[in-house]
């Protein structure tokens, strides 16, 4: 058989929003190399960088096989030199030096500590490896000043770096169903983020809450926490309201990824089985209350959003992190519009292009339909 009488592989697209990219895949081993480092870049803020090796690894996991050979990802995007490299460096030696060293480096494991407490972004982390400090204790031993977040990050570090299961998400979901819908009857929730992309595990549990009567989720996020307070199930929280109700500028193009909804960082206190908590290796800061009450903390975030962004609330808020991005910059280079998690604005035609469901954004922006289960870019 000639080569020609092959069926010729369908040729991979370059920006991940162009492909499928299930959560399991097959190239874990060199997917989770390229993403150390990614995550090395970001620590010494190098964007440019780590977007290069997430984009790499992106493709690697979009790939329906196991990489056996280097010639076997010659007709790939996005792979650069250096990418390169430390993938032909696994496949020959089964480890590549660098990833290796940057994983043993103190400087990555203390930032990868640091920067685990919530509330501590790499600027943070940073200045503090700089100044000696390599832990979570060492903050609590120097006696650091911490704002309110940072405080409670440390006081929950354990249960906040411990992977939130489906489960545990079921369960909030209900609680924050039961609650939104007693503030504002007829309110929709929606279960965005990793879950909503099929992950078992993840860092928070995301929703999203709108309403079909336009304006009625106006304020609403306060009257939710308030609620939950009542409740006590809230262990920390911070709400920042809907800085486009004040703009009044009409729908956003912002410069940055921030959005501008109503939207409540949280951590949860969340009940869990007694049983099913004696079997699991969670301690610290569960505390064990009366007769066999536990509980552990756990990231919720929630966002309101009025039912005409909703289309693109969903999308923005389901991820990943990359397939954002990527949806963002196809948007950009390709169709000369611009995509936020507010709006769609078509720069050619001049106007914002509106949307009832993701559907009719990926058909604005010319993509083919991509299920969440498969944006795990
Ligand atoms: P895990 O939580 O680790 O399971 O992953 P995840 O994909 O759910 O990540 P995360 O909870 O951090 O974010 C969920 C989605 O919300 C991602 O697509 C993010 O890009 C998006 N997101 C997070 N913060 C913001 C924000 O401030 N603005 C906008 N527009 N999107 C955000
Ligand atoms: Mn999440
Ligand atoms: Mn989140």
């Amino acid at each position: 058989m000639k080569p020609s009488d092959f069926t010729p592989a369908v040729k991979m697209k370059s920006y991940a929003c162009q492909r499928r990219t299930p959560l399991k895949h097959h190239n874990l081993f060199l997917t989770d190399a390229l993403e150390t480092l990614a995550q090395n870049a970001e620590f010494s803020e190098n964007e440019g960088r780590s977007v290069a090796f997430r984009r790499s690894a992106s493709v690697l996991k979009a790939l329906p096989h196991v990489v056996r050979a280097m010639d076997e990802l010659k007709d790939l995007p996005c792979l650069g030199e250096h990418s390169l490299r430390v993938i032909k460096e696994i496949l020959e030696d089964g480890t590549s030096s660098e990833v290796e060293s940057t994983r043993q480096s103190e400087q990555f494991q203390a930032m990868k500590a640091l920067t685990g407490i919530f509330g501590v972004g790499v600027r943070t982390a940073d200045r503090w490896f700089r100044e000696g400090l390599r832990s979570p204790l060492d903050l609590i031993h120097t006696g650091q000043k911490l704002n309110h977040a940072q405080q409670a990050g440390v006081q929950y570090y354990k249960d906040l770096n411990t992977p939130v299961t489906k489960k545990e998400a079921v369960v909030i979901s209900d609680i924050v169903e039961k609650t939104v819908k007693a503030v504002l009857p007829g309110a929709i929730i929606t279960l965005t983020g990793g879950f909503r992309r099929g992950k078992e595990v993840g860092h928070d549990v995301d929703f999203l809450i709108t309403h079909p009567e336009e304006g009625a989720e106006e304020r609403l996020m306060p009257k939710i926490v308030n609620c939950l307070e009542d409740q006590g199930l809230l262990l920390y929280q911070k709400t920042t309201v809907n800085s486009y109700l004040e703009s009044k500028d009409g729908p956003a193009r912002p410069a940055s990824n921030m959005d501008r909804f109503e939207r409540c960082f949280s951590i949860f206190k969340l009940e869990v089985d007694s049983e099913t908590h004696a079997e699991g290796s969670l301690s610290n800061s569960c505390s064990t209350h009366h007769s066999g009450s536990t509980w552990r903390a756990v990231r919720v975030d929630l966002v309101v959003s009025p039912y005409s962004q909703f289309a693109f609330a969903t999308l923005g808020w389901t991820g990943s992190k990359l397939f954002e991005r990527e949806l963002r910059r196809w948007a950009g280079q390709e169709k000369a519009m611009s995509l936020s998690s507010h709006a769609l604005y078509d720069s050619k035609q001049q106007r914002y292009l509106r949307a009832n469901s993701e559907e009719e954004i990926f058909t604005h922006l010319g993509l083919e339909y991509i299920p969440p289960s498969e944006r795990n870019a």
